[in-house]
């Protein structure tokens, strides 16, 4: 679709132009400071767990089951964590850990552990020539960010409304035994917002890939609905299982965005055989993750249907901040042919595109109008988004009042490139 840009002659373009400059100068007198670069929840929203802190005392019974939380012991975790991880991953208690505070950490434990030592039976990554990982994106940086410093190849795999393009990945996978791994966000994807379908999960558990090929199942967001249309996601555990397949799968989550980021409790499920493997590893450097921890969310939030009540808590505050994106983008940039965005049921972003080398210049001219956006080519490995189209909206921690004049800034700085850019492919 051509943009209201390209459809105007010359002389309409030049006032368009200086209407919008204007309008921005104007808006650089505003002495603005937004942000909207941050994917973490706002203080309020953070505040609905703070009852979780008065669960344990100094008087409380600090044992779980009959495990003692206040000492050494049960490395893979306590009782009632192990089992709200298995509800999180989809497989059995007895098939999960539950570590620290982050996912991410354990993430980067387990490549690590396969970069040195390989998957039973091959050769540890850092002995083979070339080891690669294949990266939907727009994706989660954090993630290219853990292969990348290890020195695997991130090669990227664009998303879909599906999920990662399945025909790319089964095509690159079945023909180049040096890739050994994807990341994948399966649920309110980072930042796409989009849940992969049942073909996708399907297809990723039994597609012909290298037999130490692992997918890092990250499901950061596996409860963060917020409409009354969640989305549903299939147990890649059941296909994989059915097809031989299931220590291909490394399932992760956390709670970091259910209580409090950077202090919650993670979680890996895995099959039997990975799960012994990595806490072989694991134990070496940890005697008990902090278990005091465990115990004050599992009495917080005993199950899932207690985490979906709480999760629903969570939704007021989003569920606002998602449709101010929604109103002020439809409503700025609707119809101009200059941008398309994403309209998730969940998870903490919105994936927006704008016109084809646009990215960078946006974020700049936003950043000068007092509005910081999460760096234009984050979302793409090594930050190369290779058409600079793509921004990460990250709606959750600014007020609505904040985020609605953020986006107003974006949807100027759009509009201004946008005919810039026509202007100056004419020459
Ligand atoms: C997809 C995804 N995975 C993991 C994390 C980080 O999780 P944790 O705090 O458990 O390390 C985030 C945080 O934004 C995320 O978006």
């Amino acid at each position: 679709m051509a943009t209201i840009y390209e459809e105007m002659r010359a002389e309409e373009l030049d006032a368009a132009i200086a209407e919008l400059e204007a309008e921005v100068e104007k808006t650089k007198a505003r002495g603005l400071a937004l942000d909207m670069a941050r994917g973490k929840p706002s203080p309020a929203q953070v505040d609905i767990s703070r009852p979780m802190l008065d669960l344990i005392s100094s008087g409380a019974d600090l044992t779980d089951e009959g495990v003692d939380c206040s000492n050494y012991g049960c490395f893979e975790g306590i009782p009632s964590a192990r089992r709200l991880a298995g509800e999180f991953i989809g497989v059995p208690p007895e098939q999960t850990i539950v570590l620290g505070s982050s996912s991410l950490n354990i993430m980067q434990s387990i490549l690590i552990h396969y970069w040195e030592k390989g998957v039973p039976g091959y050769t540890p990554w850092s002995k083979v020539d070339h080891v690669k990982f294949l990266c939907p994106s727009p994706g989660y940086d954090r993630h290219f960010g853990i292969t990348a410093d290890l020195g695997i190849e991130n090669i990227p795999v664009r998303m879909t409304e599906d999920g990662p393009d399945m025909d790319e990945v089964e095509r690159l996978c079945a023909s180049d035994d040096s890739i050994k791994g994807m990341f994948c966000v399966p649920k309110y994807s980072n930042p796409t917002g989009i849940t992969y379908s049942d073909e996708t999960v399907r297809r990723l558990a039994t597609m012909q890939a290298a037999p130490d090929f692992r997918i890092v199942w990250d499901n950061a967001y596996a409860v963060h609905d917020f409409t009354d249309t969640p989305d549903e996601l299939a147990n890649i555990f059941d296909y994989a299982r059915e097809a031989g397949n299931e220590d291909r799968i490394l399932g992760v989550a956390s709670t970091s965005k259910i209580t409090f980021p950077g202090a919650g409790v993670a979680f890996f499920g895995s099959s039997p055989a990975n799960v012994a493997e990595v806490a072989s590893t694991l134990k070496v450097g940890l005697i008990s993750a902090n278990k005091l921890n465990q115990l004050m969310h599992t009495r917080f939030l005993p199950d899932l249907a207690a985490v979906r009540a709480h999760m629903r808590k969570h939704a007021e505050f989003l569920r606002p901040r998602f449709a101010a994106v929604e109103r002020r983008l439809e409503e700025g940039l609707g119809g101009t042919g200059c941008a398309t965005w994403t309209h998730p049921h969940g998870g903490y972003f919105v994936s927006f595109d704008g016109p084809e080398g646009s990215a960078k210049r946006v974020a700049a001219l936003c950043a000068e109008m007092g509005v910081k956006l999460t760096p234009a080519g984050a979302t793409w490995p090594y930050g190369k988004d290779p058409h600079d189209t793509n921004i990460r909206i990250a709606p959750t921690y600014p007020t609505v009042e904040e985020l609605e004049a953020a986006l107003d800034v974006l949807v100027l700085a759009v509009k201004l490139v946008s005919a810039q850019l026509v202007r100056e492919a004419r020459g």
